[in-house]
């Protein structure tokens, strides 16, 4: 983990209210991991006061002054990232990372993948982190509530997996929710060796958990709990354990946990 300023040399929007956004500084993504996630502190002022977390999507190109890059995609949802929405390309932002515990790959699976809206940004950096051999043979599934909201998916696609799309509104791949996609694909989907792993909205990782308990596979889930430190001391990130193991903080034993680790009801 670091602390460093990082300049803005990529701002795109590249779906309605979806900023692609690149962050050029020494050694900013040399200790990155898939998974894991960084702390901006958006602008000087006293507000917005607190950093707010973002998952690493990729390195993406070098800059050119010889340093090293962070991508981040980002939603405008609320005062923080419309801020950083407005920000100019060159301004400097304070930056801390790379935080938490990120995806685990080392079994040899066939991988999974199920994105629920901007959560599908951490599956990007999961996917660009696997042999290429395996990344062309895995499954990603990719749901927003529109179809011009896909941006994730599309990329998944570019980047050689096999890629199913749901909208909400049925602009674009099955009209439905990803999960409804999931049960109607599973068919075809499921093989021996099938690991899951999931980023999305809590409702939709809870109705993963289930799905894949109940089919005995196994399932990694990336929490996006709301954050104010991000280094495990406000506590302000407690995520609940099954049976009688008290909490976890999400931004040190996570955000990435097996599904069975978590306490869903
Ligand atoms: C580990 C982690 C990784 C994340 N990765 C990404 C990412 O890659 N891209 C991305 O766009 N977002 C990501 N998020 C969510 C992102 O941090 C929030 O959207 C952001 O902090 C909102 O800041 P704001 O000032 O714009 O909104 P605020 O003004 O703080 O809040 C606006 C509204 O959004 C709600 N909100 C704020 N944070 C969250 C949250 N974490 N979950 C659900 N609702 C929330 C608030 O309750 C409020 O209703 C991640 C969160 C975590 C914890
Ligand atoms: S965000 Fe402060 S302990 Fe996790």
């Amino acid at each position: 983990m670091r602390v460093c300023r990082a300049k803005i040399d990529l701002l795109q929007e590249v779906q309605p209210g979806a900023f692609l956004l690149g962050l050029a500084a020494r050694g900013i993504s040399h200790e990155a991991r898939p998974g894991q996630f960084y702390m901006l502190k958006i602008g000087e002022e006293a507000d917005p006061f607190l950093p707010r977390p973002f998952s690493w999507l990729r390195r993406g190109p070098q800059a050119s002054c010889g340093g090293d890059r962070v991508e981040i995609l980002f939603q405008v949802v609320g005062k923080g990232t419309a801020r950083l929405a407005r920000m100019p390309l060159g301004e400097e932002l304070q930056v801390l990372g790379p935080l938490g515990r990120g995806w685990e790959f080392d079994t040899g699976g066939f991988p999974l993948l199920l994105g629920g809206g901007i959560g599908a940004a951490s599956l990007i950096s999961l996917l660009e982190g696997l042999p290429p051999k395996l990344r062309l043979d895995s499954w990603a599934l990719v749901g927003a509530r529109s179809g011009n909201q896909l941006w994730c998916g599309e990329e998944m696609s570019r980047m050689g997996a096999r890629v199913m799309l749901a909208s909400q509104d049925g602009l674009k791949g099955f009209h439905g929710t990803v999960l409804e996609l999931l049960k109607h694909e599973q068919d075809s989907l499921l093989r021996a060796g099938t690991e899951v792993f999931a980023c999305g909205p809590w409702e939709m990782l809870r109705q993963v958990a289930l799905w894949a308990s109940s089919k005995g596979l196994p399932c990694q889930i990336s929490v996006e709990t709301p954050m104010a430190c991000g280094v495990g001391v406000c506590l302000g990130c407690a995520v609940r354990l099954s049976g009688s193991r008290g909490y976890v903080r999400a931004c040190q034993e996570g955000p990435v946990f097996r599904a069975e680790e978590i306490e869903w009801d």
